[in-house]
C-alpha cells in the first residue's frame, strides 16, 4: 500500500487526512516513483484553505508539486528511464505522497552530490525566481531590490542574480539578514521606515524590483522607487497587477504565463542541480517532518516565516 495526504474539503491544515490507497501502477510512458522528499510550498496551502480559487472538489486531492525519489515502476514506452534511477519530478501532480505517478517528461536525472532534501527543495521556488528574473532583465550591472529575500524564492532570487552580476537589496526580518548578507544581499528590514531604508541601501536607486510577498507595503514602497512600472515584477500580486500596471508572473494572475516563461521554469532544474552539486548554489532547509505531520509543516510553512525550505520526508 502507498501512503499520501489529502483533503477533500477545503480548510486549514486540519482538513489535510494521511491515508493507505493501493499502490499506483505506471501508466504508459510514465513511472512510479518512490518519494524521499517532497517540497511544501505556501500555493499548498492557498489552494487548500481557497485562497487561491480552485474548481470544485469532486474527488481526494492530493498536495505538492514538488518532489524527488526512486523510479520503482517504468510503464510502457518508457525507454529513458529505469528502476533505481534518481530523480527530480518536474510540476508534480500530488507529490504528498510514497508513490508518486509521473510522466517520463516530467523526470530530471538528480546527481549524485545533490541530497534529497536538496533536489525536492528546488522546483517551484528556483523556478520562479529563474524565470523572475530573466523576464524582468536583471543582468550584469543590474541594482535590484528582491521583497521577501528570506523566503525560499527570495533565497534562490538573491543567489541567481548575484551570479547574474547584479546588486541585491532584500527584505527579511532582522533574524534572517545574517543570512542574506552571506548569500549576497544587503539586507534591509521591512516595516514602518521601509523606504528610507530602502533609498539609503541604494543611493543612486534600483533598475529592477522583484515582489515575493505581495503586500501593500511593498507594492506601495516599489511605486516610491521606480517610476516605470514596468521594471516591477509580481510573484504574489497576481490579480492586481494588470490595475496597478506591473508584471506578474502566476500568482493569480488571470493571464496565463508564456511558453517561454514555462520554459525558463524547467530549464531551472537542471541549472539548479548542477550548481547545487559543485558546491555553489545554498538551499536553507529549515525543518523536515515525516509524511504524517504534512499538517505540522503545512502551519509552520502557512505562518509566513518558516526561515528556509520545509520538507516532508516519507
Ligand atoms: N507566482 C508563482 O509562480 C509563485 C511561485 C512560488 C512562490 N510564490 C509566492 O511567493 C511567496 C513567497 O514564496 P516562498 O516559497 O519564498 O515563501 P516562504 O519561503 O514561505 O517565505 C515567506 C517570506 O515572506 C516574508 N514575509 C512574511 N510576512 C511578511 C511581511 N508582512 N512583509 C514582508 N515580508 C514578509 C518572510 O520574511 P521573514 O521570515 O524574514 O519575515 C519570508 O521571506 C508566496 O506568497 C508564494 O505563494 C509564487
Amino acid at each position: 500500500m502507498a501512503t499520501q495526504v489529502q483533503y477533500t474539503r477545503l480548510g486549514g491544515p486540519e482538513v489535510l487526512e494521511v491515508v493507505e490507497v493501493p499502490d499506483p501502477q505506471p501508466p504508459a510512458g510514465g513511472v512510479v516513483v518512490a518519494v524521499r522528499a517532497a517540497g511544501v510550498n505556501p500555493i499548498d496551502g492557498k489552494l487548500r484553505s481557497g485562497v487561491r480559487p480552485s474548481p470544485p472538489i469532486t474527488e481526494p486531492r492530493v498536495p505538492g508539486s514538488d518532489a524527488a525519489g526512486v523510479v520503482v515502476a517504468v510503464g510502457e514506452g518508457v525507454d529513458d528511464w529505469r528502476e533505481g534511477d534518481e530523480v527530480v519530478v518536474r510540476n508534480a501532480r500530488g507529490a504528498y505522497t510514497t508513490h508518486l505517478v509521473a510522466g517520463a517528461s516530467q523526470l530530471v536525472r538528480k546527481p549524485a552530490g545533490v541530497t534529497w532534501e536538496q533536489a525536492a527543495a528546488i522546483g517551484v521556488p528556483v523556478g520562479t525566481a529563474y524565470q523572475a528574473l530573466i523576464s524582468l532583465g536583471v543582468v550584469d550591472g543590474t541594482t535590484l531590490l528582491i521583497h521577501g529575500g528570506s523566503g525560499s524564492v527570495g533565497r534562490a532570487a538573491i543567489q541567481l542574480a548575484r551570479r547574474l552580476g547584479a546588486t541585491v537589496v532584500a527584505t527579511a526580518s532582522p533574524a534572517n539578514h545574517e543570512r542574506l548578507r552571506a548569500l549576497g544581499a544587503h539586507p534591509v528590514a521591512y516595516g514602518p521606515g521601509l523606504v528610507d531604508r530602502l533609498r539609503e541601501a541604494a543611493p543612486r536607486g534600483y533598475d529592477l524590483i522583484l515582489d515575493a510577498v505581495g503586500t501593500d507595503e511593498a507594492l506601495n514602497a516599489s511605486f516610491e522607487l521606480v517610476d516605470d512600472r514596468s521594471r516591477i515584477g509580481t510573484i504574489v500580486a497576481g490579480p492586481r497587477a494588470a490595475e496597478l500596471g506591473i508584471r506578474a508572473w502566476g500568482g493569480g494572475n488571470p493571464i496565463p504565463m508564456t511558453p517561454t516563461e514555462n520554459a525558463l521554469r524547467d530549464d531551472a532544474y537542471a541549472i539548479a542541480l548542477d550548481l547545487i552539486a559543485a558546491g555553489e548554489f545554498e538551499v536553507d532547509i529549515a525543518r523536515t517532518f515525516p509524511l504524517r505531520e504534512a499538517a505540522e509543516a503545512a502551519r509552520l510553512v502557512e505562518s509566513g516565516h518558516p526561515g528556509g525550505k520545509v520538507l516532508l520526508l516519507p
